[in-house]
């Protein structure tokens, strides 16, 4: 077991030997790196393995912290988390873009939620409540006043809501930033993916890359997003129930001459799917996102391209005039309860951090400090606690198992 103060246990089988870590995380994405960097500024030393640091669903996600207006019923716990993480933002990106001496593109620009008809008026309403009720800041406005604050929303829009404490930043820049401080901080890339866990005396103990490398490590912390249920080794009970679910992004370019395009995240729901611009400072405009049970295929779709367009299209026409850069497809790790399965398993030594689905951004600071936790310690903090892995494992893997709150 990690001692709970790694720095006064210099005794560490595997520190400073060469031959493993006191920490290994599977998966260099977002939710890697961050467990990565704090835990090795708890002392830890770490590694990683990752055949590419920084990739994953962060090269494809938009980058939006909604935790306020992607608020859903019944799922209040996992609201305490979502704020949380979105008040820790501000600090996590400084101390982040201090130590990988680079911008994240986070912008405090705030969210607008809008409805294009009197259904979606009916449900934003609803929404509203629900924020309301959630002691969350959020304020209706007119089809008048959005277009007031947005000049290229459609005339068409009938109302919606203004929350200007959801805010963005760029994936992309955030990973690149975490790899530098990791590396920065001690962490050792391994540049191949982990096939298999090793499992010494019931615990534990490492991973066999595929390339046949094989490296030791106290504590194994397993962050490989949609990819986290395949890593071979791990015992059946225990293996964390999350799926791919796939979700096709533009990215479109404002040129100078037409900016401000828009000066905030802007989206609605469209016949039923969400629909989301988001505005960066460089220019890029980001377009999102299907959402698709479709295994692991990451094709991106004439339908899907054609859906997005449509829709964002209905919301913003101007969109029709800007260059469309870049199309892809990425996989968000569901879990049965759309909540993440953060900290210690049933196995002694293997933690989960994984099963974030559509909050990976969102909840990289969270998740960041409550894994260097329960590494450090052995506990995770109470903030983080219903999202124990082991609510799945005690009964089978099915939305009884969850507690009420979480279900959606
Ligand atoms: N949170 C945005 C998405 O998952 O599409």
């Amino acid at each position: 077991m990690q001692s709970p103060h790694p720095s006064s246990h210099p005794q560490s089988p595997h520190r400073g030997t060469g031959s493993g870590s006191d920490v290994l995380v599977v998966g260099g994405g977002i939710i890697g790196l961050v467990t990565a960097w704090r835990a090795a500024q708890r002392g830890l030393s770490t590694a990683v393995a990752d055949p590419r640091p920084g990739g994953g669903a962060a090269r494809v996600a938009a980058g939006m912290l909604a935790a306020v207006t992607e608020l859903h019923h019944g799922e209040q716990v996992l609201l305490r988390l979502n704020m949380a993480s979105a008040e820790r933002y501000p600090d996590f990106v400084a101390e982040l873009e201090e130590a990988g001496s680079q911008e994240t593109g986070y912008r405090a620009s705030g969210t607008l939620a809008v409805a294009l008809d009197t259904d979606d008026r009916a449900e934003l309403r609803e929404l509203h409540d629900l924020q309301r009720r959630s002691g969350l800041a959020s304020e209706w406005l007119t089809g008048r006043e959005c277009r007031r604050l947005e000049p290229m929303l459609a005339p068409g829009v009938r109302g919606g809501l203004r929350v200007d404490g959801d805010h963005q930043i760029d994936p992309r820049r955030l990973a690149a930033a975490l790899v530098t401080a990791c590396e920065r901080a001690g962490v050792v890339f391994h540049r191949a993916s982990a096939q298999r866990l090793s499992v010494v005396r019931d615990r534990a103990a490492g991973a066999v890359l595929a390339d046949g490398r094989v490296l030791g490590a106290d504590q194994v912390v397993l962050a490989a997003g949609s990819l986290s249920g395949r890593l071979e080794g791990v015992p059946h009970e225990i293996r964390p129930p999350v799926r791919p679910v796939k979700g096709q992004v533009l990215r479109l370019t404002v040129p100078r001459a037409y900016t401000p395009f828009l000066t905030r995240s802007v989206r609605a729901v469209v016949r039923g799917s969400h629909v989301y611009l988001v505005p960066r400072e460089n220019g890029e405009l980001v377009i999102g996102a299907t959402s698709e049970e479709q295994g692991w295929d990451t094709t991106v779709t004439a339908g899907g391209v054609y859906e997005l367009l449509r829709d964002a299209h209905e919301l913003v026409p101007g969109i029709t005039e800007l260059p469309l850069t870049e199309t892809l497809a990425g996989l968000r790790p569901g879990s049965p309860d759309n909540a993440p399965l953060l900290g210690p398993t049933a196995l002694p030594g293997l933690h989960l951090a994984t099963g974030h689905y559509r909050n990976g951004v969102l909840l990289t600071p969270v998740t960041g400090d409550v894994l260097a936790e329960a590494l450090t310690t052995g506990e995770l903090p109470e903030l983080a606690r219903p999202f124990t892995p082991r609510r799945f494992t005690s009964v089978p893997q099915d939305l009884t198992s969850v507690p009420r709150e979480l279900t959606v």
